[in-house]
């Protein structure tokens, strides 16, 4: 039922753990399920990635895509990291099952939340970065990868 990469994720999360004095932090909730992400960001004085981790009350396929995007957003700067996406995230997994797939959301949307914290800390824009909700609804959750 789930690809090789996403029981590696799951297994052998990358990225557990938090950062203190956070450049941005973000923490969703998903109304399904009642599962938590929470999102730590260290960033640098040119606005790259140094350091992400991540901690979370999920499930199996929370984790695999928490480690996951922390490891694509890893290095990246604060726009670049716009372009890691739940589905870019589901893609680097070789695919999530459909029923899981809002699961991912958590990753994507718990990032958004730390960039959106950065962002408002330091007087900055990223461009395409809405304010973000605090619980995922039913209706991201239509969509179909
Ligand atoms: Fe809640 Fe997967 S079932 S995040």
């Amino acid at each position: 039922m789930y690809t090789e990469k996403v029981m590696d994720h799951f297994q052998h999360p990358r990225n557990v753990g938090e950062i203190e004095n956070p450049s941005g932090m973000g923490t969703v909730g998903n109304a399904k399920c009642g599962d938590i992400m929470r999102i730590y960001l260290d960033i640098d004085d040119n606005q790259v990635i140094r350091d992400v981790k991540f901690k979370t009350f999920g499930c199996g396929a929370a984790v695999a895509t928490s480690s996951m995007a922390t490891e694509m957003v890893k290095g990246k700067t604060v726009q670049e990291a716009m372009a890691v996406t739940n589905k870019a995230v589901c893609e680097a997994l070789d695919g999530l099952p459909p029923v899981k797939v809002h699961c991912s959301l958590l990753a994507e949307e718990a990032i958004h939340a730390a960039l959106w914290d950065y962002a408002q800390k330091n007087g900055i824009v990223i461009e395409g970065l809405e304010k973000p909700k605090s619980d995922i609804g039913e209706e991201e959750i239509e969509e179909e990868y």
